[in-house]
């Protein structure tokens, strides 16, 4: 499932799903997203992950492509954010880069990639982080923190 599909169960009705995720919604204030640690949170009954490495905002699905442990519980080591429980690692694209059980892959399968869940994420000025959900995914800007 990517971030912009329908989520099973959600409290909205898919009409009002639909035309609300055309549009940006802020969740969390830019200054909340450090390089400490990622940040879960809630849109439009979608668990999303926020976190910023290399400079770079990310949000994605709440979901590890592996076995779907929420990254939100992860940490960021070394520029990139690591799932809690098998420690595969992400970049800030999303991109799964490191698998720890299999540490000599030269290639690592698309399907542990978290790209295709990836938001565009841009950082307000004053206070807002805007991932949007669409259903064509824009070029995501660098989302670098404001001063
Ligand atoms: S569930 Fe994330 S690495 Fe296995």
């Amino acid at each position: 499932m990517s971030v912009a599909e329908y989520p099973e169960g959600s409290s909205f009705n898919p009409g009002d799903w639909q035309t609300l995720a055309r549009f940006w919604h802020a969740v969390a204030r830019s200054e909340d997203i450090d390089e400490e640690r990622p940040w879960g949170t809630r849109l439009l009954d979608v668990n999303l992950v926020l976190y910023r490495v290399d400079g770079r905002l990310t949000a994605a699905r709440d979901f590890c492509p592996h076995r779907g442990t929420r990254l939100s519980l992860g940490k960021l080591k070394s520029e990139r954010l690591i799932c809690p429980y098998h420690g595969l690692e992400f970049d800030g694209r999303g991109v799964c880069t490191r698998i720890p059980g299999d540490p000599r892959a030269t290639k690592i399968p698309p399907r542990f990639s978290n790209r295709s869940n990836r938001c565009a994420c841009r950082s307000s000025a004053v206070s807002g982080i805007l991932p949007r959900t669409c259903s064509r995914w824009p070029t995501a800007s660098t989302g670098r923190r404001s001063a």
